[in-house]
């Protein structure tokens, strides 16, 4: 049999493939009903309505709708037909009202027509013609999954956010959520973008005409703001990324990122964490110098305090190392000012070894790599118990001393709702225990546990006058256990930490007061038997820890 001549045949399309497509398009409800949005404007809205409630989104606009069949054939029924260059603004796959049929059942009234699509019944359109007109275009969306009162919270600021600057007035469920762009707070304006780089949340918010794309991180450029384009941008088909080769976003980009340098480099603003991320970024990419980032505090040490070149080396740090944040080994090497240790996190930014750190960034008079372990061979274990039995009598003073400054630190009585009497801060047990690495430390709620090694670093008596440097010292370690309220063996300072440190910090004078007080000479002879206030002060193996 002759062979047929080839002929030119179309591939087909199932509709399974567009319904996933449908599906996994569509990321948000909040996303989807931009979507719509962006197609009113498309259409020419000057103004579009949006509610909102539990059960039902709807889109209201009075844009120019669909002109007749032929439009809902090409652009409604059939997805994927192109636009003509310029026909719309953020039009672009004629993809995008997939996303609102993947929330729930649509129903859309425009001209004589109206469609509804339930495409978890029915991957198709039905289409009503020959009805009354109606101006504009209308779609209501019948949730398949309800929102709880927290989604539709989220949900209206949500949208609030994602069309703030958009260039036609928005109502949702009937309050304004645009608003104009007030240049004041634009500072820099050229033919491409409103660019505003004086934001204080860690990123940059990215808006293509009014309508939000994305925040980049403060890693990326060193500046919070938002920047909105003022021409079209070239974004990927979730419209959630600007892509590399938009030529607007080229033009851009130079600005913002001469913003971030200036930013950073300025020695007097504090960093966040994504701005010192962008510092060590521009250094392994070759962006800046070493040199230009001597006096910037962009370093992290192991205990959460960053650093700068400069602070390094006015320490005269002999040795460097790394560990991981909160680890009580390094925190006491750090202490003693033995070594300078880089938190993990920080170094794996830099891209290279410890040892080669300061090689690859050589700035004058940096410290000499020394493995952790051998900075802190001999320290033994964190946390132990001594037994009772073992608690020599001049310990047990410091312990009473202990106990009475906690009473001078939890605040006093209060009388809660019910009338029990109950202290602000409730007090805790005190114990001794046995550390190298740690002052005292706490579960944060039931005990407070000193370390032998840290009191006989203490001395109650000079003279014959009770020691008030010391009876200090004491106080603040204690009080700092007392604001820990977990467990301070993880050696995590949060900010809350520190604030309720801070807070209560003004107990310290009444803590050592109240315990001189106490701790007369008599008194101290009654628990030590020893008569001899001058208490030899033993050989400490490791000062300072906490
Ligand atoms: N509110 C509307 N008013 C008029 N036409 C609309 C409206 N929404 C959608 N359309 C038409 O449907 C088409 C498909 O929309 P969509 O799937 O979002 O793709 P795209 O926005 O990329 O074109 C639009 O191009 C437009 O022709
Ligand atoms: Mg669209």
């Amino acid at each position: 049999m002759a062979e047929s001549s080839p002929s030119k045949r179309a591939f087909n399309m199932h509709p399974a493939l567009l319904l996933s497509v449908i599906k996994k398009q569509a990321g948000s409800l909040d996303k989807a009903v931009l979507e719509g949005i962006m197609n009113s404007i498309d259409a020419g809205a000057t103004r579009v309505d949006i509610t909102l409630d539990s059960l039902k989104v709807t889109i209201n606009d009075n844009g120019r709708g669909f002109q007749g069949a032929t439009e809902i054939e090409e652009f409604f029924a059939t997805f994927g037909t192109p636009h003509e260059e310029g026909d719309a603004v953020y039009g672009r796959f004629r993809m995008g009202r997939g996303q609102m049929f993947a929330f729930g059942k649509n129903l859309w009234r425009t001209g004589e027509f109206q469609m509804s699509v339930d495409v978890d019944t029915h991957i198709g359109y039905e289409l009503v013609d020959n009805l009354e007109n109606f101006n504009g275009c209308s779609i209501e969306i019948k949730l398949y999954e309800p929102l709880s009162q927290t989604d539709v919270v989220y949900m209206e600021r949500s949208i609030a956010k994602m069309v703030k600057y958009s260039p036609v007035p928005i109502y949702l469920n009937g309050n304004q959520i645009n608003v104009e762009i007030d240049l004041k707070k634009f500072p820099q304006t050229t033919e491409d973008a409103y660019i505003n780089t004086d934001g204080k949340a860690d990123g940059l918010e990215i808006y293509n005409l009014g309508v939000y794309v994305c925040t980049l991180s403060a890693w990326q450029y060193g500046v919070s703001g938002v920047v909105v384009s003022r021409k079209q941008l070239d974004v990927n088909f979730a419209r959630n990324q600007v892509l590399g080769n938009c030529k607007v976003w080229k033009n851009i980009r130079p600005l913002v990122d001469a913003k971030g340098k200036q930013r950073i480099t300025k020695t007097t603003t504090i960093l966040s964490d994504a701005e010192q991320g962008n510092v060590i970024s521009r250094l392994v990419s070759g962006d800046m110098r070493p040199n230009d980032a001597e006096r910037i505090r962009f370093i992290k040490d192991s205990t959460g305090k960053v650093w700068s070149p400069k602070l390094i080396r006015s320490k005269g740090f002999e040795y460097f190392s790394v560990a991981k944040e909160g680890d009580m080994f390094a925190d006491k090497v750090m202490q003693t000012g033995r070594a300078f240790v880089i938190s993990q996190e920080c170094l794996e930014l830099f891209e290279c070894e410890a040892s080669e750190l300061f090689k690859k960034f050589a700035w004058r008079g940096m410290p000499l790599f020394c493995e952790l372990d051998k900075l802190t061979s001999g320290m033994n274990q964190l946390g132990e118990q001594l037994d009772k039995k073992t608690w020599k009598k001049t310990e047990i003073a410091w312990l009473k001393v202990a106990t009475r400054m906690m009473q001078a630190s939890c605040g006093g009585w209060e009388q809660d709702e019910n009338n029990r009497w109950a202290q602000k801060y409730p007090s805790r047990r005190v114990t001794l225990g046995t550390s190298h690495v740690a002052l005292a430390w706490t579960d944060g709620a039931t005990f407070v546990t000193f370390a032998r090694e840290y009191l006989a670093t203490l001395k109650m008596f000079k003279n014959g006058v009770p020691n008030v440097k010391d009876y200090t010292k004491f106080a603040t370690v204690l009080l700092h256990e007392m604001c820990h309220d977990t467990d301070s063996r993880e050696n995590i300072h949060s900010p809350d930490f520190y604030r309720e440190f801070h807070d209560r910090a003004d107990a310290i004078g009444d803590m050592v007061a109240d315990a001189m007080n106490y701790m007369s000479q008599a008194q101290y002879k009654r628990i030590t038997g020893e008569f001899d206030l001058e208490v030899e002060r033993p050989e400490a193996v490791i000062v300072a820890c906490v």
